[in-house]
């Protein structure tokens, strides 16, 4: 089964995660070399900061500038975006319009201090206003007595391949893998040195036989299926 990484900084200049479109190809070469033929590209999308459509637009041109490219190298390169959490957030009007294209699915980051009553106010918010399924992204990055609270929302759940280089974690988080607890993996790439798909091969194989769920969990997200 082909791979999908469903979290990486590819696009040329729209974010921090690669600078021009010659790291975005050293990117998208590390991918190929490692299976991956379908990345749900997600700059960051800072809602207090940032006006959505100039996100959009930038989005939109730098996807432009890698896309045939991509296509040369037989990578389907998906435009979503990391929408980081905060209070105000489900004010938004126009926040479907950051959903992964033709799905309900919005790729969330939450905030990486210790969290107020206020995160579960705004995720809640978020479902019931906008009709929006959330993807809670790199769930091995926060505090963790907030995650264990969170994973028992039943919302979809991303973790980080740098989540399997812990070798004191990383039976754990295998563990949520295996008891289907994450549902999605992803590079987070940023950069070109190409480790992080090299990385992401490894906590593949350290996965096992749950690459399999992994990967047909992603293909039907982005059908826009449930899973
Ligand atoms: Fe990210």
């Amino acid at each position: 089964m082909k791979r999908i990484d469903f979290h990486a900084h590819v696009l040329p200049g729209a974010d921090h995660g690669s600078k021009d479109l010659q790291v975005s190809l050293k990117q998208l070469q590390g991918a190929k070399n490692v299976g991956v033929d379908t990345i749900v590209a997600t700059p960051h999308y800072y809602g207090w900061k940032q006006d959505l459509s100039e996100f959009r637009k930038s989005r939109k041109e730098t996807w432009e500038l890698l896309q045939p490219e991509a296509e040369a190298l037989g990578i389907q390169v998906i435009p979503a975006a990391e929408v980081t959490l905060y209070q105000e957030l489900p004010e938004l009007p126009s926040l479907t319009e950051l959903t992964i294209p033709n799905t309900s699915y919005l790729l969330l980051e939450m905030p990486m201090e210790s969290w107020g009553n206020w995160v579960y106010t705004a995720i809640e918010k978020i479902i019931s206003v906008h009709k929006i399924l959330p993807i809670i992204v790199h769930v091995d990055r926060y505090p963790e007595k907030e995650v264990e609270k969170l994973l028992d929302w039943n919302l979809v759940y991303q973790i980080n391949v740098e989540a399997f280089q812990s070798i004191w974690k990383r039976r754990k988080f295998v563990q949520w893998v295996q008891q289907e607890r994450v549902q999605l993996i992803g590079s987070d790439v940023h950069g070109d040195d190409g480790k992080d798909y090299v990385a992401f091969d490894k906590a593949l194989k350290l996965i096992g036989k749950s690459e399999d769920l992994l990967m047909r969990n992603a293909r039907r997200i982005i059908e826009g299926k449930e899973i």
